[in-house]
């Protein structure tokens, strides 16, 4: 059973949400009682994610955001806080893989086309949901690591320096704004179903045979499941919990 949280009155912002863990998180915070504004690259998928959820009687707001550009990014919160006066709550999920590589081959272009998403989108976001957050005193942010933020892999130098990047720029946040009333964490989610490791089940089944052997759980993650991490991270109920990587891997990173 999922817990409830009372957030009415409460404004939460969400990046990569047209599917994935972003959805799912964006649909747990307006159950809650949430308005949401939810951001992608995708814009004709994230206005389809918003008329979901507004069709379903929750207050959703859906617009394009490439993250990696900071315009984007400070428009997307510049509008959570036009519209409804203020933002308790983001997290920073869009995130991109990279193609396995061997490190003495891997291209300048992905790696910077996966920093450019997966670290400096962060940055983007994070820089200007704290504008608002410190003007009002309150606030939590989740930032989206990976299990590749606390470990390394073959193959994964790309995509894991950039996940290892999000923790380093989260624990430093998060001790320049505790003693302002703004939390800061990160989630390191191991092996999730989402549509981003329904390509990678298509195309590098080997590698996802071994992610798979690696959580001692037995199966892959949900989206569902990141989204109450996610949640509880933004709740009272973790009014004490300030600067953390936590995994959320079936056991991936306990080896
Ligand atoms: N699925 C997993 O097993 C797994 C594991 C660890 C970490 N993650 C991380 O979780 C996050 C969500 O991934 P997911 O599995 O739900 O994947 P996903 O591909 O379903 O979702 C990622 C979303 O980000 C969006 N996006 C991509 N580039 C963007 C940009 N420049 N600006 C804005 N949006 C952009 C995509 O359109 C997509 O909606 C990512 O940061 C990913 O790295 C996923």
């Amino acid at each position: 059973m999922n817990p409830t949280y009372d957030f009415s009155g409460k404004v939460a912002v969400v990046t990569g949400a047209k599917g994935g863990m972003g959805y799912a998180t964006a649909e747990a915070f307006a159950k809650n009682g949430a308005a949401v504004v939810i951001g992608d690259v995708d814009e004709a998928a994230i206005q389809e994610a918003a008329d979901k959820l507004t069709s379903a009687g929750y207050t959703a707001i859906g617009m394009a955001c490439d993250v990696s550009d900071e315009a984007q990014a400070a428009a997307l919160v510049e509008r959570a806080v036009s519209k409804f006066g203020r933002l308790d709550f983001a997290y920073n999920n869009a995130g991109i893989q990279a193609q396995p590589s061997d490190a003495a081959d891997e291209t300048a272009e992905e790696f910077d086309k996966v920093h450019a998403v997966n670290l400096r989108g962060i940055w983007t976001c994070m820089k200007h949901e704290l504008k608002q957050m410190r003007t009002q005193g309150s606030g939590a942010i989740v930032n989206c690591s990976s299990l590749g933020g606390l470990v390394g892999l073959p193959e994964r130098v790309a995509y894991h320096a950039s996940k290892h990047g999000v923790i380093g720029l989260t624990k430093s946040a998060a001790l320049e704004y505790a003693p302002r009333g703004v939390r800061i964490n990160a989630i390191c989610p191991g092996v999730i179903e989402t549509p981003m490791v329904a390509d990678m089940l298509k195309t590098q089944k080997a590698a996802m045979d071994d992610f798979l052997k690696q959580q001692p759980i037995g199966r892959l993650g949900t989206a569902e499941e990141i989204a109450q991490t996610v949640l509880w991270l933004c709740s009272p109920g973790a009014s004490f919990v300030v600067g953390v990587a936590l995994p959320v891997d079936g056991g991936f990173t306990a080896h």
